[in-house]
């Protein structure tokens, strides 16, 4: 797929700008501060109506302004879209695509997918739970837009149940004993809106695995072999020290089967019964899940070096490109937010060897001299300053999109 144009109104930085991509690579330059990542944020919330940047809307409206609005052209197997995002202050927002408003989001999702690798990215392995727990659920989102129903409904239980334990809380005086009766039908709503996360997470790790390794392969040039996994509360070993556990390799591998998790989800929470209500909070669950990242069976958070580490991500990235590509049956978008120059040559020219033209890739820096002449000789150069987009060189740039594009067989 192919984003022909954006354009952004009252976004961030931005008052009112639009761009146009002529080549499969464009890189953003510009000072810091200017507004790259913004520019990057912009195309990524149209492909998941989300940013690891942002807790609140707000965060994307302009300074003073009470709306933000970004439009996309898309051009893809099936034709051309037209998307737009308004978001306000208030918090509500609206998105039409092709100039209808989506009721849905699953209306609006899918349509432009892409893949986000920037320096945060080194969370994956260095951060908390929770930013991996958002990473796999946003990959999942472009997988299958329609998990943004799941991911919001188990919330919404998780929100109910962890209100009646805090109202169980000892020492709460207030509390009225019948609410305890709401108890086992939040439960069971809990393990079956819980089962349908765990399953999903898992299915796309067990995607992403794979190629993750053959990637972790090809650019470490070791022996090294890269796991991933995700782990659950509700594993055999999930209460266990993870030190103390056994190697990946050896551990049973979980089943699929609905039924099977949700007991097990059951027999958790019964298990934590006391627990919960002393603590007044949902203990077991996908909310507490983590996944884990090992280079030879020792988690790369502990023992990887910084090097180990940027290879692991660049991995993952390559990995999530390629199964959104088979999921979805076209090429993502490729957004690279500072991290091209960090990398070595060998690296570099790994990335761009997988990429080719195939991937339309967005680019920022802060200086042109760390890329390869390869990368510069085929991208569009534009100068990001204050908020505003130029032209850095004129650049004579092959036709794109190929041909195929506009002629869909
Ligand atoms: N809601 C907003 N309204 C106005 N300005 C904003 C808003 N949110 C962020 N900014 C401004 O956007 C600028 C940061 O933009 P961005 O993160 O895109 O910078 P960058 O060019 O990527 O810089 P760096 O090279 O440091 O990563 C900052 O000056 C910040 O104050
Ligand atoms: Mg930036």
């Amino acid at each position: 797929m192919y984003l022909r144009s954006i354009a952004l109104r009252h976004f961030r930085n931005y008052h009112e700008q639009r761009v146009e991509f002529h080549a499969p690579k464009t890189i953003l330059v510009g000072n810091n501060a200017q507004g790259k990542s913004n520019l990057l944020e912009s195309v990524a919330f149209l492909a998941t109506l989300g940013s690891p940047r942002i807790r609140n809307d707000r965060d994307l409206v302009c300074n003073g302004e009470e709306a933000a609005q970004i439009d996309g052209e898309i051009e893809c197997l099936h034709g051309r879209s037209e998307l737009q995002a308004i978001v306000r202050r208030s918090g509500r927002r609206t998105v039409r695509a092709n100039g209808e408003t989506c009721r849905r989001q699953t209306d609006f999702l899918g349509t432009l997918n892409a893949v986000e690798f920037s320096c945060i990215d080194i969370d994956l392995v260095r951060g908390t739970p929770d930013y991996r727990r958002r990473w796999i659920d946003s990959l999942i989102i472009q997988l299958e837009p329609i998990y943004v129903y799941i991911l919001r409904e188990y919330g919404r239980i998780l929100k109910q149940r962890n209100a009646v334990l805090k109202q169980l809380k000892p020492l709460q005086s207030s509390t009225n004993p019948a609410i305890a009766d709401t108890l086992p039908a939040l439960d069971q709503q809990l393990a079956t809106a819980g089962t349908k996360v765990i399953r999903r997470r898992r299915r796309a790790l067990d995607r992403l695995a794979p190629l993750a390794r053959h990637w972790h392969h090809a650019i470490g040039g070791a022996a090294e072999n890269l796991t991933i996994a995700y782990r659950s509360q509700l594993d055999p070993d999930g209460m266990t020290d993870r030190a103390s556990r056994p190697a990946q390799a050896d551990r049973p591998t979980d089943t699929d089967d609905p039924h099977a998790i949700q007991q097990r989800f059951l027999d958790r929470l019964q298990q934590y019964n006391s627990a919960e209500r002393a603590r007044g909070t949902t203990l077991i669950g996908p909310h507490r899940d983590d996944i884990e990242l090992m280079i030879d069976d020792r988690p790369a958070r502990h023992f990887g070096s910084q090097g180990q580490q940027r290879t692991l991500v660049l991995a993952t990235k390559l990995a999530e490109l390629q199964a959104i590509e088979t999921v979805v049956g076209e090429p993502p978008l490729l957004l690279l937010d500072d991290v091209l120059a960090e990398l070595d040559l060998i690296r570099q020219n790994h990335l761009l060897d997988v990429i080719e033209d195939r991937f339309q890739t967005l680019i920022t820096t802060t200086h042109l001299n760390a890329f390869d002449a390869q990368w510069l000789d085929r991208s569009q150069i534009l100068t990001v300053d204050r908020g505003s987009i130029l032209l850095h060189t004129a650049t004579t740039l092959p036709t794109y999109p190929p041909h195929a594009f506009s002629s869909p067989s």
